[in-house]
C-alpha cells in the first residue's frame, strides 16, 4: 500500500449531530416525521439523496425546484452549525496516527461526499494537511458508486489497488470494493460482507498500514 484515501464525516471528524439538528430543524418546518434511525440511513449518501430519504416519510410530492431549495435550506442551518467547529473537534488520536502514517511514507488523501469537505478541513485545523482531496465538489455519483475514491487515487496518480480506504459507511466499503480498493471499517461499515479490515478505532491503522 502506498496510500489511504480517508472518508470524512465518522471517520476523521464527526459531524452525525449537526447534520442530524439541521435536518431536524427541516423535517419539523414542513412537518415530516424525523429520527436517529433515519440519519444514520443517512451516512456516506450525497445531499439530495438524503433528502430523497428523508422524504419517504411524506406523501407529499415535491418537484424538483422545491426539493433544491429545501437542501439549500438545510445546508444554510448546516454551515452555521459547522462554523462551530475548531481544532478540539479533531481528537489526539486521530492526528497522532495520521502523523505517524505520513511519517511512515504513506500518501494521505480525502475521499467524501461532502460538499463541505474542504470548509470542515479549515475549521479542524487540517486545511492544508492532505496530500489530495476528493470531495461532493468534484464527483456526479456519490457513494456506493466508486467515483469520489477513484478521483482520489487519481489526483494522488496512484493505482486503486495501491490504496487504502478508511471508511464508517456501508456505501463507503462498498465504492471502495467496486472500485478496487482495499477497505478498513469502523463502527457499522465492519458489517459489511467486502471490508477488507475491521478496526475498533482509528491507531488500528498503525497495525495495518506498517
Ligand atoms: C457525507 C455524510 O460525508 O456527506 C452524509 O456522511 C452527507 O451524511 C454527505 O449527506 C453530503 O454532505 P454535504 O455537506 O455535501 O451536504
Ligand atoms: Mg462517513
Amino acid at each position: 500500500m502506498k496510500a489511504i484515501i480517508f472518508d470524512l464525516d465518522g471517520v476523521i471528524c464527526f459531524t452525525d449531530k449537526y447534520h442530524y439538528n439541521a435536518w431536524k430543524e427541516l423535517a419539523d418546518k414542513y412537518g415530516i416525521y424525523f429520527d436517529e434511525e433515519i440519519n444514520n440511513r443517512l451516512r456516506g449518501v450525497s445531499r439530495m439523496d438524503s433528502l430523497d430519504i428523508i422524504l419517504e416519510k411524506t406523501d407529499k410530492k415535491y418537484s424538483a425546484e422545491e426539493k433544491e431549495a429545501m437542501a439549500a435550506e438545510k445546508n444554510a442551518s448546516y454551515v452555521e452549525l459547522l462554523k462551530e467547529m475548531s481544532p478540539k473537534d479533531l481528537s489526539d488520536e486521530v492526528k497522532s496516527t495520521l502523523d505517524e502514517l505520513r511519517r511512515r511514507g504513506y500518501k494521505l488523501a480525502i475521499g467524501s461526499s461532502s460538499k463541505n469537505t474542504k470548509m470542515i478541513l479549515g475549521q479542524i485545523g487540517l486545511g492544508d494537511y492532505f496530500d489530495a482531496v476528493s470531495d461532493g465538489t468534484n464527483i456526479t455519483k456519490s457513494k456506493p458508486d466508486p467515483e469520489v475514491f477513484l478521483k482520489a487515487a487519481e489526483f494522488l496518480k496512484e493505482d486503486a489497488s495501491e490504496c487504502l480506504v478508511v471508511e464508517d459507511a456501508k456505501a463507503g466499503i462498498q465504492a471502495a470494493s467496486d472500485g478496487g480498493f482495499k477497505s478498513a471499517g469502523l463502527g457499522e461499515a465492519t458489517e459489511h460482507p467486502s471490508v477488507t479490515y475491521k478496526m475498533n478505532g482509528f491507531k488500528d491503522l498503525l497495525e495495518i498500514c506498517k
